[in-house]
């Protein structure tokens, strides 16, 4: 059933129809640029396109339609995954260009084969590295697209490489340009292909970074962190096994930090044993990074994941999954990376209310910020007596009480030795929960009962103060129906897996 308290008002979610990875994410000439991976007709399909949304500011967006499509041989089965490297004065009155990096996937029984003639993994399956470059269209303000090229093919890639092989990474660094590439091995073990180029254009293979030891049969959606002079490889690995405290997910993204004075880029094998999870929530998977005009390491996540046990889709929604909120990224001094939500959305927040100490207080509306400061001791954080967030025998957890609004997901929780801070933002379906600075973040959907306002009862001693938050969604997609697009792609072959 349609519930109206599923929608979201401050987490980017696709006008319609489906949305996964963050892709191609950008500061570009003074505008956020955020991509993101669409599908038009999701189940029946599944044959991915880059959507887009952009802001002035990270608060106020503009839908941009969905500007990269399949339309070639090279990504006819779909847009996959990838990035974005401004080009500073490369424009022909020395304005800056956008370069975009993607996948272009490619599934396709050859003639006189039937599709059970291949696995996809090993063969049956192209993962090509195309390039298009993007202009602000002066007449619009909207980003333009140029031709597509293609830079590698799989024939490109080292042997020793299966058909996967997906979602360049491109950055800058001592004046040439890097690209990390995410993939699986023929050994059916996750690896990162390293490539150098001057000009963005022509890529030489630098090297591969394996793990140890297996960790996962594919890594996906590479990224880099550089902060305070340390380096961060982060990947999406598939197949991890779900162990007591951690790896909850069949697939949990996380980062390795490398030792000090290393290099990404010279970086051989890494020490699987170092890998940080970024999120323990149900709902996160392929996040990615970029650095702002301001400096700042803005990370954004997939608010979803694939082939769970629990359901981002229930009946009544014709969007599925959403983004989290940027959260910006900081080194502490031990290492770990912290994640809080921008500042900038705070602006959003209404007029504060204080948490009574005993029973629960009703805020209007469905959209909320919640801080709690100064945490001694154990407690709960309930919502609608439906969702709670607690610590209790030195663990941080996630709570469903009412197992209907949970679709499946089962509580969670983490071992933490203390806790001092809490701060939950209650989006509709979407809640996302950052604790101790932005060490410990969760962000898991609750299908919650329909109801025009939240009850929040703080079991904590201490203080709690809760915001309104304003709905962005409503305005943005006050008619979406005429914005979500049923695109017309070149032919797929139902049967194939993707
Ligand atoms: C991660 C991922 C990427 C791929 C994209 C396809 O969620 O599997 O590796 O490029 O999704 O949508």
């Amino acid at each position: 059933m349609p519930n109206k308290s599923w929608e979201v008002g401050f987490h980017l979610r696709s006008p319609r129809n489906w949305l996964n990875d963050p892709n191609g994410l950008c500061q570009f000439r003074g505008r956020y640029y955020f991509f993101y991976q669409y599908d038009h007709d999701w189940p029946t399909v599944d044959q991915k396109a880059w959507g887009l949304f952009s802001s002035p500011d990270l608060l106020h967006w503009t839908y941009e339609g969905v500007p990269l499509q399949p339309s070639i041989p090279e990504d006819r089965h779909g847009v996959f995954s990838g990035s974005a490297f401004v080009e500073r004065g490369a424009g022909k009155d020395g304005e800056d260009l956008l370069r975009l990096y993607y996948t272009g996937n490619v599934v396709d029984p050859v003639a006189g084969h039937s599709p059970k003639d291949f696995d996809y993994v090993y063969a049956g399956r192209e993962q090509n590295t195309l390039t298009c470059l993007a202009e602000l269209d002066p007449a619009t303000g909207m980003l333009k697209l140029g031709p597509k090229q293609v830079l590698m093919r799989n024939s490109d890639y080292p042997d020793h490489l299966s058909c996967h092989v997906r979602d360049p990474k491109v950055w800058e660094q001592d004046g040439c340009r890097h690209m990390l590439l995410g993939g699986r091995h023929i050994d059916t073990r996750g690896l990162c292909l390293v490539y150098d180029s001057e000009n963005g254009i022509d890529w030489t293979l630098r090297r591969a970074i394996n793990s140890e030891y297996s960790f996962g049969f594919v890594w996906e959606c590479p990224n880099i962190v550089r902060l305070d002079g340390r380096e961060y490889l982060a990947i999406s690995p598939q197949g991890l096994p779900r162990l007591q405290d951690r790896w909850f997910n069949r697939w949990t993204p996380g980062y390795f930090e490398l030792p000090e004075g290393q290099r990404v880029i010279d970086t051989d094998v890494i020490d699987e044993r170092t890998f940080v999870q970024w999120d323990f929530g149900h709902d996160f998977y392929a996040p990615q990074t970029f650095v702002d005009d301001a400096g700042r390491t803005i990370l954004v996540g997939w608010m979803g994941t694939f082939d769970d046990y629990y359901s981002s889709v229930p009946d009544g929604l014709d969007w599925w999954h959403c983004m989290t909120v940027p959260r910006v990224v900081t080194r502490r001094a031990d290492g770990r990376l912290l994640q809080n939500p921008v500042p900038e959305l705070e602006a959003l927040r209404g007029e504060a209310s204080t948490l009574p100490a005993t029973g629960a207080f009703e805020l209007a509306g469905r959209f909320a910020d919640i801080v709690l400061t100064g945490i001694e001791g154990e407690g709960a954080l309930t919502l609608d007596e439906s969702f709670q967030v607690f610590y209790e025998d030195g663990r941080l957890g996630i709570h469903y009480l009412d197992e209907s609004a949970a679709a499946g997901r089962k509580d969670r929780s983490i071992p933490l030795e203390s806790l001092s801070d809490l701060r939950i933002m209650v989006d509709g379906s979407a809640v996302e929960i950052f604790a101790n600075g932005g060490a410990e973040t969760f962000a898991s959907r609750w299908f919650c009962p329909e109801k025009a306002g939240l009850a929040i009862k703080n079991d904590f001693a201490t203080a709690g103060v809760a915001y309104p938050m304003a709905n962005l969604m409503a305005e943005m997609y006050a008619d979406a129906a005429g914005k979500a697009p049923t695109l017309e792609l070149p032919g797929w072959n139902e049967t194939v897996p993707h």
